[in-house]
């Protein structure tokens, strides 16, 4: 087997032969005669001219090619007490039968889908039935609350929205209806019909637009893959940007079913028949790529979990997990990891059950500490690897490649660029810098295949994100340094976007909702870090002149307008009440100088500071986290 030296500069010398040959494991209706289209940059097109359907890729092929009584998936839900298996041929019927119950309701070729739901199987099938009839889905994080699917259904403007009536969260039975029924009433765009899923937890009362899935999939007539272009896109995932509007990130047919079959078996290790863990949520990158398109591609056997690595019922859920699906990959974000060990820090709990079959830990969506990896590695004896990667690129951009070479680890790097992705660091002035030295990461266009082509409907805020700071880089938004031997560095967002338990997240979006309350003049929400969910959010707001009130009182409603604005996933539980924010000259809060003060770094150089006194005062609440 070739090494990871060849495999990579094989992608640089020749990304044109690398991809097409790539492509080749495909099945295309009509297979693209060239890889890359760079006529208009910097939006580039994969397989310009080549058709295909997603849907026929994850499943019939599989069926027809033998393995329809394999495995493809396995949905385990300790909270819900059930499991069930779905083999390559049921899982293409339901599929088939679903894309019947939307285009039934006039979903058809590029139109979109939102999906908001909780990790049941039926995300799945709602998902692969848009890519059977060439639909658009925009899956919906159920943690965010219904100004933020309000807003994703503006932007997407959905035929119709899958649902249903909850999502359990360990002990808690959450009602989704009433929260898709409020975001309905908030958004502009109104969806002709909404199928929701009842699950007996809690039944919901259904409306005139409302249609019950079962009963509409008893009568539906099953539905055929449609052809589409590679280029046309697969999906549009909302994440957070520095603002509160959220970018739709843009996935193309063609392009990410190549990369995605690529990465399955080179960087996971995982093959047809193998099985896969994927301990993350469908509203997130990594259950779009890595429960739901890759696995499948692949014809591997992808568990989709609904719960917590800890509480209902235990901290050996993972574990069960492994020993009874014979679990091959485990892929989750270190935060989960931290949960376990702050549960579970002997490691009990993994010495009870066979985890014989677990031949990697695949870690990512935040910053992996050196204490967790170290933890891990000692506790389960196989390769921990750290991988770097974002909604926007769809698969990873620096990782160990376990499937081609398990290169040495060094902690603190997710290891080396993969073939395809020319990762750099640059200074402010856009220059190259020497090895070792910090600046921001970039990759040089082109992007390989799966990356985003553009965002939805905003081709001009794709460029002014992502293109405009570095002409001819994609800004990754991650500052950090690569070293001498090629590993990359990742220290963490220069911008505002942070990560919480693995989740992302806008401060910006946050101060938004702050400055929205009546008695608030100006906010500021930082990052500050978090022994178990990496970081978490805080904000500090200057109250409006004259405005006298109880100091806990305002706080609870502070962080209760957070919670029901954008949703319980935000985490902000700490709210300060504070004389005045620090300043530059010209009036920009420095929230980079209080990050710094709060995780206990250098202060900052006075005479940039317009208020330095302001400094003071605030030191003491900073540092208290
Ligand atoms: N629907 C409704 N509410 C949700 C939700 C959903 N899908 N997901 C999270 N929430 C709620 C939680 O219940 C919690 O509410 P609370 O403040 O009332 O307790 C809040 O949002 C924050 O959730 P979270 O940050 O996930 O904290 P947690 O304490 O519930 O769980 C971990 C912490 C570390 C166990 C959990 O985040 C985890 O397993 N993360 C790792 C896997 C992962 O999802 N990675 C994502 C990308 S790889
Ligand atoms: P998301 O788009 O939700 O996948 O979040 C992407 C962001 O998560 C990146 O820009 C990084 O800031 C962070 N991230 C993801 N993986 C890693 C990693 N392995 N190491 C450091 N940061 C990471």
């Amino acid at each position: 087997m070739a090494d990871y030296d060849d495999v990579f500069q094989a992608s640089v010398d020749n990304p044109e032969a690398f991809w097409l040959k790539a492509a080749e494991s495909i099945d295309w209706h009509v297979a693209p005669t060239r890889a890359l289209d760079a006529s208009n940059p910097p939006f580039y097109r994969w397989f310009p001219d080549g058709e295909l359907n997603v849907c026929h890729n994850a499943l019939d092929r599989h069926v027809e090619g033998g393995r329809g009584e394999q495995a493809a998936l396995v949905y385990d839900s300790p909270v819900t007490g059930s499991q069930r298996t779905y083999t390559y041929a049921q899982l293409r019927d339901e599929v088939a039968v679903f894309a019947g119950v939307l285009a039934a309701q006039g979903v058809g070729r590029g139109d979109r889908v939102v999906i908001y739901m909780p990790m049941v199987p039926e995300a799945v099938v709602a998902m692969l039935a848009c890519a059977r009839i060439g639909a658009v889905h925009s899956v919906v994080f159920g943690g965010f609350a219904p100004k933020e699917l309000a807003v994703r259904i503006d932007d997407a403007a959905p035929t119709v929205i899958v649902s249903a009536s909850c999502g359990i969260e360990g002990q808690r039975v959450i009602a989704y209806k009433p929260l898709l029924d409020k975001a309905i009433e908030l958004a502009e765009h109104k969806p002709s019909a909404c199928v929701i899923l009842q699950r007996p937890q809690a039944e919901a009362e259904m409306g005139p637009n409302d249609i019950d899935w079962a009963t509409a999939a008893a009568d539906a007539t099953p539905a055929d893959c449609v052809p589409v272009k590679a280029t046309d896109p697969l999906y549009i995932l909302y994440t957070s940007g520095t603002t509160g509007k959220p970018k739709g990130v843009v996935r193309d047919s063609g392009g990410h079913a190549v990369a995605l079959n690529w990465s399955m078996p080179s960087v996971y290790a995982v093959g047809p028949g193998e099985t896969i863990f994927t301990a993350s949520d469908v509203g997130w990158v990594v259950g779009h790529s890595y429960i739901v398109y890759a696995p499948l591609l692949v014809g591997a056997t992808s568990v989709l979990y609904e719960g917590k690595p800890v509480g209902t019922p235990d901290a050996g859920q993972f574990w069960r997990v492994v020993q009874e699906h014979k679990v091959k990959s485990l892929f989750t974000a270190p935060t989960a990891f931290r949960a376990i060990k702050k549960e579970d820090p002997r490691g009990e709990y993994a010495q009870k059950y066979d985890l014989s079959s677990l031949e990697y830990l695949f870690l990512a969506g935040e910053r992996l500490d050196p204490e967790t990896l170290r933890w891990a590695q000692e506790l389960l004896e196989i390769p921990v690897i750290d991988h770097w990667w974002q909604t926007e690129t769809g698969w990873p951009i620096v990782a160990n490649p376990a499937g081609i070479e398990l290169l040495p680890v060094k902690p603190g790097s997710p290891t080396v660029p993969l073939p395809g992705w020319d990762v750099q660091v640059l200074d402010a002035a856009g220059r190259p810098v020497e090895a070792g030295t910090d600046g921001a990461i970039v990759v040089k266009l082109p992007m390989p295949p799966g990356a985003l082509p553009t965002l939805w409907n905003d081709d001009e805020r794709f460029v002014s994100s992502y293109m405009s700071a570095f002409p001819g880089y994609y800004l990754t938004g991650d500052g950090g340094r690569i070293d001498a031997q090629g590993y990359v560095y990742v220290m963490g967002r220069t911008d505002d976007v942070i990560n919480v338990a693995g989740h992302r997240l806008s401060t910006g979006g946050m101060e938004e909702v702050l400055a929205s309350h009546p008695d608030v003049a100006e906010c500021a929400v930082i990052g500050v870090a978090d022994p178990m969910k990496g970081q978490i959010p805080r904000g500090f707001v200057v109250l409006k002149s004259g405005v006298e009130r109880d100091g806990d009182e305002l706080r609870a409603e502070l962080v209760q307008l957070v919670r029901e604005q954008i949703g319980a996933v935000a985490s902000l539980k700490d709210v300060a009440v504070v004389a005045a924010l620090p300043k530059t000259r010209s009036g920009k809060i420095l929230r980079k100088t209080m990050r710094g003060i709060a995780d206990g770094l250098d202060e900052p150089v006075p005479g940039t500071i317009e208020n330095a006194a302001v400094l003071d005062d605030l030191r003491p609440v900073l540092r208290k986290s």
